[in-house]
């Protein structure tokens, strides 16, 4: 078949087996992320909170979200047989570029111009299910600080700040259960285990790490805990974890109204990255986080595509709140880094606490559709085995931000014939309006043609 290239962006690339990129993708492509930036919007409120919190940090804003497999993978030190590569998980323009699928994809460029302490804010892209709490576009924000060997000495810079960060933590409503086995976590990294005055900065790194996403933590969630349970402490919890780019390396979970969310990963920074972005004498930490899971909680936004609303009735909750800080640098600088501003002794006025009052919902309408999987294995390979990724692709492409959720209702295989059959529940349904009939019917006849036609599945 012949394949034509693609116009993104203002840009040609040459298309090829694993480009697919769908049209609703496409539409929304900007060259730099923009709702977190949008005035009177959740995530520009929350963003403007780490920001201001994290003040010693540069604040950069992406670039274009196409980059090359290299600086999203490659140079990260993904194996080529990663299963985050796989296109059932990542969209690819072609076999060399992508849809950034993390905010790491930046880490060897910002380190590279020279950034030692900085947090980036992008959108990111991944193929996944669709529910209340997932969209294939959301947004990230990484954070990292690598420093010389000298800023670890002791009595040295790192050191200072980790017992002013500590003895506010020491002071604060926050338990934390950190009792995550180094070796666990990945170990230290053999490049730092041979010097003695680098492993000893990794340990310091690590703890710098902690205290500051502790801090960050209670500063995000403590006002808000405090406020609705003001009884109990808010519990922070550390577990190991692997990234391909840092050891030791955690996920960090906050236990917030009942249930534990995990709210970031992070780590010491693997030498090779910054080797890569040739910064060879820095050591430090690096961290990712998704805004919309944080605030989806913080402000008790029920469904991740309010974000994408235009309607006035969502954005004009987070007006007031959402204006930039008026803190000057001076004073935000140290006091702010430390967390001194959540201890209560506050040293500028805190944004207010804003919870989403969910307009009126509108009735769902959900089709089930039941079908027999491809039997024989199409010619083209790939296609011939069903992931679930492909259906909720065509869905989301048919239906737009018109789908709730999908979800596999029923599965089970033909005793004689051995095929297997799937029946998925999908859930058609608007935040601002009321759907008709017509208009879910037509959806979802469009929705099996395109199921029969790209999936080779049989409907029964
Ligand atoms: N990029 C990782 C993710 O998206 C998070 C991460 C960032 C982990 C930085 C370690 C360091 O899951």
């Amino acid at each position: 078949a012949q394949r034509r290239p693609l116009q993104v962006l203002g840009q040609e690339y040459p298309s090829d087996d694993y480009s697919n990129l769908p049209s609703s993708i496409l539409s929304r492509l900007a060259p730099r992320p923009v709702l977190p930036y949008t005035p009177s919007h959740p995530l520009t409120l929350l963003r403007n909170q780490i920001e201001s919190h994290l003040s010693r940090s540069t604040a950069i804003r992406a670039p274009s979200p196409i980059v090359s497999t290299e600086l999203n993978f490659g140079k990260l030190g993904f194996p080529e047989d990663h299963p985050g590569r796989s296109p059932t998980d990542t969209y690819y323009l072609n076999r060399t570029t992508c849809l950034r699928t993390h905010t790491s994809a930046h880490e060897v460029d910002v380190f590279s111009e020279g950034h030692d302490r900085w947090l980036l804010t992008a959108d990111v892209y991944r193929r996944d299910e669709i529910d209340a709490t997932h969209y294939p576009i959301f947004h990230q924000m990484e954070g990292a600080c690598v420093l010389g060997l000298d800023a670890y000495e002791p009595g040295g810079q790192v050191e200072r700040e980790c017992e002013e960060m500590e003895a506010h933590l020491e002071r604060a409503a926050i338990e934390i259960e950190d009792d995550v086995d180094v070796q666990e976590a990945g170990g230290w990294q053999a490049e730092h285990e041979s010097d003695p005055a680098k492993l000893n900065a990794a340990k310091l790194s690590m703890r710098h790490l902690k205290a500051t996403l502790n801090g960050l933590v209670l500063e995000l969630f403590g006002a808000r805990h405090a406020a609705e349970a003001a009884s109990s402490p808010l519990r922070v919890r550390w577990i190991s974890a692997t990234f391909p780019f840092t050891s030791p390396s955690f996920e960090v979970e906050v236990l917030f109204r009942g249930k534990w969310l995990e709210i970031l990963g992070c780590g010491v920074i693997k030498d090779r990255t910054l080797i890569e972005a040739k910064r060879p004498d820095r050591l430090g930490w690096a961290f990712g986080l998704g805004l919309e899971r944080i605030a989806m909680v913080l402000y008790s936004i029920p469904d991740i595509r309010l974000f994408w609303s235009k309607d006035p009735r969502f954005l004009s909750q987070f007006s007031s709140a959402a204006e930039e800080p008026q803190t000057s640098k001076a004073e935000a600088s140290v006091a702010l880094e430390a967390g001194v501003s959540a201890a209560g002794g506050s040293v500028h006025a805190k944004p207010k606490l804003v919870t989403f009052r969910p307009y009126s919902k509108f009735p769902p309408c959900y089709k089930d559709v039941s079908f027999w999987l491809p039997s024989a294995p199409a010619p083209e390979g790939d296609k011939a085995t069903f992931h679930e990724n492909d259906l909720m692709e065509i869905v989301r492409d048919v239906a737009s931000d018109l789908v709730e959720d999908v979800g596999l209702i029923d599965e089970f295989v033909h005793p004689k014939t051995n095929r297997k059959s799937k029946c998925y529940r999908i859930n058609y349904r608007s935040m601002d309006r009321n759907l008709e009939n017509d208009e879910v019917n037509a959806m979802h006849e469009k929705v099996t043609k395109r199921l029969i036609e790209e999936l080779g599945i049989e409907i029964r």
